[in-house]
């Protein structure tokens, strides 16, 4: 009896293209472009299909509606993440420990809370954290100054003053620009993004053994490995020099908790501590940077929405003091044109994979428990039934015909549900205090002298823009 049920349930399995014997569908993926052939696969099989990574079943959600039924209305059923063999080799355990690639167990509830909590303490959303990032928008304006006249890559210069605000939380201090150690931090978190991109990660996902190849990983992930070291290495700094009865920043409040915890079979031990810590670097620092590298790109490109920016900026704060929060509820157009930004800018498309907790359903399509789950963030960004100009820069999707700022159901750059981003409002809040920071001081043009920039963005697990070079003029 229960074999016919499960039978009946499998009859309701999502369809999908054919799969091959071994290699089952991933000639249909291009791995350097996901989430655009996730969205094509959309067309042909509906919103809701399968496919098969080797021998890995995948389900891969597409649209507004069936991401929210999933995400949200049954955000139990897909809060869990599939096993990743290749994080074994940093140290990651079984579990895969850390936070953002953590299974759904208490551990990942227990490191959750905790950091949300210690955000919340160092003030996510209050006056101090605020303090810390006005002042690095001050010194990114300040090397911003200094290369007035010139043609330059703003990458670089942003990556760093993004970083520094994850550097503060986690270890209480900024990195100079300049300094050669926050250099390599930077280089090795941008290459080991790119070495999880592409074919390879996935087969060595799907296929575990081969991770036994002897040098392969070593060679396929070093980057990964530096970066893991290298935190280590300051996470080691710091503990030899913490005097417990400080609290400053999330090293420190991990080391309390490890000794508070002492004796128990917790998720707060040593070996976890520089995976929490490079999960908050990696998560925090690459995507806040690309959105605003995005922004500026589409300021340059769309002149006319940057003087508006700017008309608001002028209005609500003037030249001369520094933005603050409270400035944000007077700001509709700003708040429109980054919200704008984080949509058509797509940065991380294909979201980050889940897996089915249990059996369930979607759309009245069977998911069996432990399938592998793409969130199709992409395909909801730019739903057609959901926007009004899906495939343009259109700072108008957030305004209402008053020009009052309006929120939309489909904006869900973070995602949405338990596996919600954690660092949703510090991004926003960083968001908000550069990008209008830069623009109340200066005005950016394409640089005549490089190639015209490109509107379309190169896939490493998140959607950054090719690079382009700006000139500054300050106003
Ligand atoms: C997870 C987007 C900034 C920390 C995620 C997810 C997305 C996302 C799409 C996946 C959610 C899911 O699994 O469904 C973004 C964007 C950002 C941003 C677009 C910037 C504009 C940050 C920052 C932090 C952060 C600044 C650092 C505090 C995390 C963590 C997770 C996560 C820890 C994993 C949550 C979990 O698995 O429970 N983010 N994020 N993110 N993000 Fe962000």
């Amino acid at each position: 009896f229960d074999y016919m049920k499960r039978r009946k349930r499998w009859s309701r399995y999502p369809p999908g293209p054919v799969s091959l014997p071994f290699i089952g569908t991933i000639l249909q993926i291009d791995f350097h472009n996901p989430h655009v052939s996730f969205t094509q696969l959309s067309k042909k099989y509906g919103k809701i299909y399968s496919l098969q990574n080797f021998w890995t079943n995948v389900v891969v959600l597409n649209g507004y509606k069936a991401v929210k039924e999933a995400l949200v209305h049954k955000s139990e059923d897909f809060a869990d993440r599939p096993f990743f063999p290749i994080y074994k080799h940093l140290g990651y355990g079984e579990l895969n420990q850390g936070l953002v690639m953590a299974q759904y167990s208490q551990a990942w509830k227990d490191q959750r809370r905790f950091t949300l909590s210690i955000l919340r303490d160092f003030g996510m959303g209050k006056k101090s954290l605020e303090q810390l990032v006005v002042e690095e928008a001050g010194y990114l304006c300040s090397v911003f100054s200094s290369k007035e006249g010139q043609s330059f890559d703003p990458h670089y210069l942003i990556n760093n003053a993004i970083s520094n605000v994850i550097c503060f939380l986690t270890f209480g201090n900024r990195f100079d620009y300049e300094d050669k150690k926050f250099q390599s931090l930077l280089h090795y978190l941008e290459l080991s993004m790119k070495e999880e991109a592409g074919l390879l990660p996935q087969a060595l996902n799907s296929l575990p053994f081969l991770t036994h190849i002897p040098g392969l990983m070593q060679k396929a992930f070093c980057h990964q490995k530096k970066l893991m070291d290298y935190l280590g290495e300051l996470v080691n700094e710091h503990k030899e020099t913490w005097d417990p009865s400080s609290k400053r920043d999330i090293t420190e409040a991990f080391l309390e908790e490890v000794e508070k915890r002492k004796g128990e079979n917790s998720s707060f031990n040593y070996q976890n501590l520089p995976l929490m810590i490079g999960d908050l670097f990696s998560a925090g620092t690459e995507t806040t940077t690309t959105t605003l590298r995005w922004g500026l790109l589409y300021m340059i490109l769309y002149p006319d929405i940057q003087s508006k920016v700017q008309e608001e900026i002028d209005a609500v704060i003037g030249r001369n003091r520094s933005v603050t929060l409270e400035d944000q509820a007077n700001m509709p157009y700003t708040r429109a044109v980054i919200h704008e930004t984080q949509r058509f800018g797509d940065i991380v498309p294909a979201g980050i994979l889940h897996r089915a907790y249990r059996d369930t359903e979607v759309e009245g399509f069977f998911i069996p428990k432990g399938t592998t789950i793409v969130t199709n963030l992409s395909s909801v960004l730019k739903d057609e039934t959901m926007w009004e100009n899906p495939h343009q820069f259109w700072p108008e999707h957030f305004l209402d015909a008053n020009g009052q700022f309006v929120k939309r159901e489909a904006f869900i750059p973070f995602s949405a549900g338990r596996r919600i981003c954690l660092g949703e409002q510090l991004a926003r809040m960083e968001l908000f205090f550069f990008f209008t920071s830069l623009l109340q001081r200066f005005t950016f043009h394409i640089a005549e002298d490089h190639p015209r920039p490109r509107e379309d963005g190169c896939f490493a697990f998140t959607l950054v823009p090719q690079p382009y070079y700006i000139k500054v003029v300050s106003r």
